[in-house]
């Protein structure tokens, strides 16, 4: 078997006809090699500072140390807020570095208690189940609800986390944003499955679009279909008030299951579902992940805080909205395509994996750290540069970003890519 690392992407390496596991990690391992060499594999780049809008980075070949940091989903830049960072001080002083259990038997703690209130009422709700990461949150809460009599019916782009929750059930999915397309799967499963629940996201992880919820959530309610949100990269960015793509048409009571992270604008890690009391009691004591798996550590108590600054501290939020559009309109201006983006994640489209590597590097050698992403993260022909803005960028980070893209289209033909 032979493949051609030129064209190849991480998932050629999954599953090889004959080959084990060992025979596919040393083939892996020449490809990263081959990759690396040519400057095409900016990943796992070692970090010497905490996410931040700059960033010191320790990359072989490139000279510079700071960069302007536009890979970090901080939005509101609350990791580095003094409030956050004393809660988890304080926490971890009063409880210490670990809890030693899962929920069930010994580890569910007060503070545990009060993430999972502070987050229901987030979203106007009663109740919520916190997980260790926002994956689990959507794969463990999937694979427990979800089984061979069931349906799923997931928008092609949902995060990977949604796909692994689905391998124990049906699945079908539907074109991106493609009403009449969900439409017709309802329309053709009804009846056919014990359960028919529909997943999407309210904002797109590459991107950076808007689900259309309130038609979603009624063709749902129209054929029987419970639906769940994954608002990972809505929450403390879109609304009025940071309560993500639900807000926008207030529908936080007619969602079945909001899931999402604290990994993003609440500024640390971990997960959580909010749903109706019967299925949120049903997830703690069913969903094996969080029973067989101890609970987060004590610095997690900072969610609290940081939950809280998003209602007590709105200026971050109308910031960040201001630095998006900045951005935004700059790239546009130099003729760059950022999709259809609406959110704080922008997207500059490239298309060829290769020349989307060399351009992450080109980058990277101007001072800014921008994420390559690639097949299969997005569809094959449409590699992309992701950049995340964050609150706390100023406008002097931001017009560096512009400067080095400005220098890249002229040093590329950039414009042959589109
Ligand atoms: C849409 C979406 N859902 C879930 C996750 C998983 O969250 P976490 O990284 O906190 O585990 C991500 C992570 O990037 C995501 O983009």
């Amino acid at each position: 078997m032979t493949i051609d690392f030129e064209k190849a992407s991480f998932k050629d390496f999954e599953d090889i006809e004959g080959m084990d596991p060992f025979g596919r990690a040393a083939l892996f391992n020449e490809y990263s090699i081959y990759k690396r060499g040519r400057g095409q594999m900016n990943y796992r780049q070692l970090a010497l500072s905490g996410c931040g809008p700059e960033i010191t980075l320790q990359i072989p070949g490139v000279s510079c140390e700071r960069f302007v940091s536009m890979v970090s989903n901080d939005y509101l830049g609350f990791t580095q807020h003094p409030a956050v960072v004393e809660a988890a001080i304080s926490s971890i002083r009063k409880y210490g570095s670990g809890v030693g259990a899962s929920p069930a038997i010994g580890g569910h703690m007060d503070f545990h208690e009060q993430m999972e209130q502070a987050i229901a009422r987030f979203f106007k709700r009663d109740s919520a189940i916190i997980y260790t990461t926002g994956y689990t949150s959507n794969s463990a809460t999937l694979q427990c609800l979800l089984r061979k009599a069931d349906l799923a019916i997931v928008d092609q782009a949902v995060h990977a986390s949604v796909y692994e929750g689905c391998l124990m059930t049906n699945m079908k999915r539907f074109p991106h944003n493609n009403l009449a397309a969900l439409e017709r799967v309802l329309s053709a499963s009804k009846g056919k499955y014990r359960t028919m629940i529909v997943i999407v996201d309210g904002v797109y992880s590459q991107d950076g679009d808007i689900a259309p919820l309130k038609q979603i959530i009624a063709l749902c309610k129209q054929y029987g279909a419970y639906s769940v949100v994954d608002d990972a990269h809505g929450t403390g960015v879109i609304g009025k008030t940071g309560r993500g793509a639900l807000e926008l048409d207030d529908l936080f009571q007619e969602v079945d299951l909001i899931t999402g992270t604290f990994s993003k604008t609440f500024a640390h890690i971990g997960g959580y579902v909010v749903a109706s009391a019967e299925l949120i009691n049903f997830l703690k004591f069913q969903s094996r992940q969080h029973l067989f798996s101890a609970s987060s550590t004590p610095a997690a108590a900072c969610v609290i805080k940081a939950i809280e600054l998003v209602d007590q501290e709105p200026q971050w939020m109308q910031q960040l909205s201001e630095k998006t559009s900045y951005l935004k309109s700059g790239l546009q201006s130099l003729g760059l395509n950022t999709g259809i983006t609406e959110s704080a994640i922008i997207p500059v489209k490239i298309g060829s994996i290769t020349q989307n590597a060399q351009i992450c590097r080109l980058l990277l050698d101007a001072g800014i750290y921008t994420n390559q992403i690639n097949y299969p993260a997005v569809s094959m022909k449409d590699a992309r540069i992701r950049m995340s803005v964050m609150a706390t960028h100023s406008y002097e980070n931001l017009d560096a970003v512009l400067n080095a893209w400005e220098w890249v289209v002229t040093k590329s033909n950039i414009k042959n890519f589109e």
